[in-house]
């Protein structure tokens, strides 16, 4: 690819991001160049990847045809504001922060420009990434697969309309946790009958991720998938007959209301 790639923010998520460009070799290092408060996490990305740093945010402005603002939701605003008058005329911003809008991205910026909003989540380390995206009007077809190569350098990625951008959280961007927390919930009940500890990590994240993998790759319904290996009067109907009293199903859905209607409150 024949862009530069800045990141103003070099902490987890930049750092994953940057590890997939690298990694597949969408970018050369000098075509990447990181930005941060502190030289803490700018050190390990110059180390790691062997990419530009800068403790200057208007460096990476004026080096960069794409621009991810990678900080903390609540400095977006002062961000923007320091380098709105230095970044380039034809620059693709990207953001990755819940509640962030379009809309307050070109308001801040106060100009007619490319905007990209997205919604990775932390498997992106390890080359596992979910990323949800949605282009403002001024993004071409080209800018969009630009996009798309970044993101699916690390993951998968769904073009998703902005006014659903704020279910992503939920769905995607935050289900990790309680995915870590079945998994967790897994080897506890493992642990009381007899497992050890680290056997019942392993056996529960490799449970965790083949049925994933059976979902995506089989694409059957996953209710078919659970009914394949649920016997009559066996072991597996009982445990989802107990999931079931348990409210596990109407639980996960609550969850992932209270997730949504916090991304509605910092959209506001
Ligand atoms: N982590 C997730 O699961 C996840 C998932 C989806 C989206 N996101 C979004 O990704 C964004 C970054 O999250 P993260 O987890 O990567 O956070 P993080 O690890 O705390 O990194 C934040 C980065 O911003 C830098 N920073 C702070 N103030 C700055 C400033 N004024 N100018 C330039 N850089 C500044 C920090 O500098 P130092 O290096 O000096 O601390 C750090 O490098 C957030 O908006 C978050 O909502 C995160």
């Amino acid at each position: 690819m024949n862009k530069n790639i800045g990141f103003i923010g070099c902490g987890n998520m930049a750092q994953a991001i940057i590890g997939g460009i690298i990694k597949s070799k969408l970018v050369t290092p000098k075509q990447v160049m990181a930005s941060a408060a502190t030289n803490r996490n700018l050190n390990v990305a110059k180390e790691s990847f062997g990419i530009e740093v800068s403790n200057n945010n208007l460096d990476v402005a004026r080096f960069s045809d794409i621009l991810i603002l990678a900080v903390k939701p609540n400095m977006y605003g002062s961000v923007i504001e320091e380098v709105k008058e230095t970044i380039k005329d034809d620059v693709i911003i990207v953001t990755i922060a819940a509640g962030i809008t379009i809309d307050f991205v070109e308001k801040a910026f106060g100009r007619n420009l490319k905007v990209v909003r997205t919604m990775p989540n932390t498997p992106a380390l390890v080359g596992e990434g979910m990323t949800a995206i949605t282009p403002n009007k001024l993004v071409s077809k080209e800018d969009e697969e630009v996009i798309l190569d970044i993101f699916q350098s690390f993951g998968k990625t769904e073009i998703i309309e902005e006014k659903l951008m704020n279910v992503i959280p939920a769905i995607s961007g935050s289900s990790p946790a309680y995915v870590y927390m079945f998994i967790e919930a897994l080897a506890d009940g493992g642990v009381l009958q007899g497992i050890p500890r680290n056997k019942a990590y392993k056996l529960a994240a490799q449970a965790v991720l083949g049925a994933a993998k059976m979902v995506l790759e089989t694409g059957m319904h996953p209710g078919a998938l659970k009914d394949n290996v649920c016997s009559p009067g066996g072991t597996t109907i009982e445990a989802v007959a107990t999931l079931e009293e348990k409210g596990f199903r109407s639980a996960v859905i609550s969850a992932m209301n209270s997730c949504t209607d916090k991304a509605n409150e910092m959209s506001k």
